[in-house]
C-alpha cells in the first residue's frame, strides 16, 4: 500500500475549541502579539512545540499506574535506568525534570568564564545555560545550512573543518566539551550523519575534549540515517541509535521529545568524577538521584516511551507525515527549510516576506498572521529568539507526536497557502517591552508602523 497511515487508533479525545477571527485579533493584541502569552484554550491547532505535547500510549498510561513513588531506590528509576543504559551504553544516568536542567547541571560543572562550547547549532536553552555559566556558545553548522533552499541529506552536520580551526585558534583547554544536537532543531530539524559524528569523535579524542550529544530527537535522527546514509539501510533504528550514542562521552536529553513523555530529562556520562559532581548539584536543586525532580510515574512513562519511539512503523509515519506538510506548502510556493526536518517544518519567513526587514521580525509577523487567520500557533525561530546570533528568520511549525491526524494537517496546509496568497499585506513588528534574557517567552510587540 502506498498510503502511510497513523500507526495507532484513538482511545481518548480532547475537544478543540473554535474561535472567530475577531476574537483572535483581540486575544493576540492582549497577549502583546506574543504567542507564548496566549491561553492554550484559545488555540485551535497548537504547533508551538513538539516538546511535552505527545499523546501517550496505553502502555505508557498502564506503566504510570505502577509508578513507584519511593523517595529513595524507586523501582521505576531502576527500570528506566536499565532501558537507558541498554540504549545508550552510558554508565551514569541522572534523571532531571527536563532537558534544560540537565544542561544547567552539565555546564555548571564543566564551564568557566572564557570557555567556548561549539555545537552544530545550539538550542536556545543550551546557549542560554552556557552563557549563564560565563562561557561562549558557538554554532558551527556546515556551509550548506546557510541556504535554506538547498536539499542536502545531512544538513545538520557540524562543520568539522571549522571545529578544527576553532580548536587551533582558541586552544583545546578553553573548550570543555563539544556538543552535537540530533536532530539540529534550530537549524531546521535536520539530521546529522554517523560519518559526521565519527569525524567529531575523532577530533574530540585527538584533543582530549569530551563529546556530548544533545539527544532530544535521537530516534528521528536514527531514522534519517537509515533512509539516507550508505551502509545503514538494513540497520534497525535501535542499532543506529546505539551506534550514535557509542560515539559520544555523554548526552543531555529531554524526555519531552523522543520519549513521548510530558515531562522529564536525562544527563548521562561515562565519567565517574563528573557524575559525582553532577549528582551533588542534582540533589541541591532537582532531587535525590533516583528521581531527580520527577515522580516515579514519569520515570515509567519515559522507560516505555524510549522503547516505543524506535518502532520502525512509528518512525516511518512520523518522518513521512512531517514531510507531507512540508511538501504540500513548499510545492505550492511557500519557501521552507529544505528538505523537511523530522519534528517540524520551518518556513523561511525572510524569503516569504521580503518586504519586512529582519529588524521588523518577519517570523514573528507571520506567526501572528497565521494565528489570526486560522487559530494555528507556531513559533518564531529567528532574531526574536536568538538576537544577533540568528542566521535565519524562520517560523517553526512543530508537530506534536501522535496528536494530530492528516485532516488537521490538511487544514494547516490550507491556512498557510491562504496567508501566502496575501503575504504582501503582512506588516512588520517592533518590540515594545523586553526582558533581559530569553526574550521570546515574554517580550511584547506591536506593529512596526
Ligand atoms: N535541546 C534541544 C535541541 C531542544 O529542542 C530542547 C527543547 C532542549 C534542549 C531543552 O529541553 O525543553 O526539556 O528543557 N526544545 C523545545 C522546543 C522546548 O520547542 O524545541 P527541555
Amino acid at each position: 500500500m502506498k498510503t502511510i497511515i497513523e500507526p495507532f487508533r484513538i482511545k481518548s479525545v480532547e475537544p478543540l475549541r473554535q474561535t472567530t477571527r475577531g476574537q483572535r485579533e483581540r486575544l493576540i493584541a492582549q497577549a502583546g502579539y506574543n504567542l507564548f502569552l496566549l491561553h492554550a484554550n484559545d488555540v485551535l491547532i497548537d504547533l508551538l512545540t513538539d516538546s511535552g505535547t505527545s499523546a501517550m500510549s496505553t502502555d505508557q498510561w498502564a506503566a504510570i499506574m505502577r509508578g513507584d513513588e519511593s523517595y529513595a531506590g524507586s523501582e521505576s528509576f531502576f527500570r528506566m535506568k536499565r532501558v537507558v543504559q541498554d540504549l545508550t551504553g552510558f554508565r551514569h544516568v541522572i534523571p532531571t525534570h527536563q532537558g534544560r536542567a540537565a544542561e544547567r547541571i552539565l555546564f555548571s560543572v564543566m564551564c568557566r568564564p572564557g570557555h567556548i562550547v561549539p555545537n552544530n547549532t545550539h538550542f536556545d536553552t543550551t546557549r542560554a545555560n552556557i552563557e549563564y555559566a560565563g562561557a561562549r556558545a558557538i554554532d558551527l553548522p556546515i556551509a550548506e545550512a546557510a541556504d535554506t533552499q538547498l536539499r542536502v541529506d545531512f544538513k545538520g552536520d557540524l562543520d568539522v573543518a571549522a571545529l578544527q580551526r576553532l580548536i587551533a585558534a582558541e586552544g583545546a583547554d578553553r573548550i570543555p566539551l563539544i556538543m552535537v544536537t540530533v536532530t539540529d532543531n534550530s537549524g531546521g530539524g535536520q539530521p546529522v550523519s554517523i560519518r559526521n559524528l565519527e569525524a567529531v569523535r575523532a577530533i574530540a579524542s585527538r584533543f582530549g575534549i569530551p563529546f556530548y550529544l544533545d539527544a532530544c530527537r535521537f530516534a528521528e535522527n536514527a531514522w534519517f540515517i537509515r533512509e539516507r546514509e550508505d551502509g545503514y539501510h538494513e540497520w534497525s533504528p535501535r542499532e543506529i541509535a546505539r551506534k550514535m550514542f557509542s560515539l559520544a562521552d555523554g548526552c543531555t536529553f529531554s524526555a519531552k521529545k523522543d520519549a513521548f513523555a510530558n515531562i522529564g530529562g536525562l544527563l548521562c556520562t561515562n565519567d565517574d568524577r563528573l557524575a559525582a559532581q553532577e549528582t551533588n548539584l542534582l540533589i541541591l536543586t532537582e532531587g535525590f538521584p533516583t528521581y531527580g525532580g520527577l515522580a516515579g510515574r514519569d520515570l515509567e512513562a519515559i522507560a516505555v516511551g524510549l522503547e516505543e519511539v524506535l518502532d520502525p512503523d512509528y518512525l516511518r509515519y512520523r518522518i513521512t507525515s512531517t514531510a507531507y506538510l512540508g511538501r504540500h506548502i513548499a510545492d505550492a510556493g511557500v519557501p521552507i527549510v529544505e528538505p523537511p526536518g523530522g519534528h517540524a517544518i520551518y518556513i523561511d519567513a525572510a524569503r516569504m516576506l521580503p518586504h519586512i526587514p529582519r529588524s521588523q521580525f518577519p517570523g514573528q509577523a507571520l506567526a501572528v498572521e497565521l494565528y489570526v487567520h486560522a487559530g494555528i500557533r507556531s513559533v518564531e525561530i529567528g532574531s526574536v529568539m536568538f538576537g544577533e546570533a540568528s542566521k535565519h528568520e524562520l517560523l517553526r511549525l512543530a508537530i506534536p507526536r501522535r496528536v494530530y491526524t492528516q485532516s488537521h494537517i490538511d487544514y494547516v496546509v490550507e491556512a498557510i497557502l491562504e496567508v501566502n496568497s496575501y503575504r504582501a499585506r503582512i506588516r512588520g513588528m517592533r518590540i515594545v517591552e523586553e526582558p533581559p534574557f530569553l526574550r521570546h517567552f515574554s517580550a511584547r510587540f506591536d506593529w512596526a508602523d
